[in-house]
């Protein structure tokens, strides 16, 4: 999650270098997208609720497969919850926190993100687990 004083906060002092995650902009309010990491063993979901960006591995909790339903659809029709494409798994968006499904009470791993100058950047994708060798 980005609050606005982490949006504020400038990157310390020998820190991994930020991968480039996607325009802030270019995400309408309330729609999400996939971002792959560079290395391309694990992909990124990032969802857009108002002016706060929310990331989190595209894996879910209950078998490590990929939430998305195809491309950038990882939302319900009301773009309210996080939903897993296999067997429905619900997911709030603000934490990650599964709320129906096989997986009720575990949670998403979110990803470190900065806004700066309206570029969404990985904070340090040495911390992001690339899921399954
Ligand atoms: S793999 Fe996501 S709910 Fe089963």
């Amino acid at each position: 999650m980005v609050t606005d004083n982490y949006l504020r906060q400038q990157p310390p002092k020998h820190a991994a270098p930020e991968q480039l995650l996607y325009r802030f902009d270019a995400i309408a309010d309330g729609t999400s997208k996939e971002v792959p990491l560079n290395d391309g063993r694990a992909s990124i979901c990032l969802v857009r609720k108002n002016e706060t960006v929310y990331a989190y591995i595209n894996s879910c909790p209950h078998t490590g497969s990929p939430l998305n339903w195809t491309g950038d659809q990882f939302l319900t029709r009301d773009g309210d919850l996080i939903q897993c494409a296999l067997h429905g798994a619900l997911f709030r968006i603000a934490d990650g926190l599964c709320v129906w499904g096989p997986c009720l009470h575990q949670r998403l791993t979110a990803v470190p993100t900065v806004i700066r100058d309206g570029d969404i950047l990985l904070a340090n994708e040495e911390s992001v687990p690339l899921g399954h060798d």
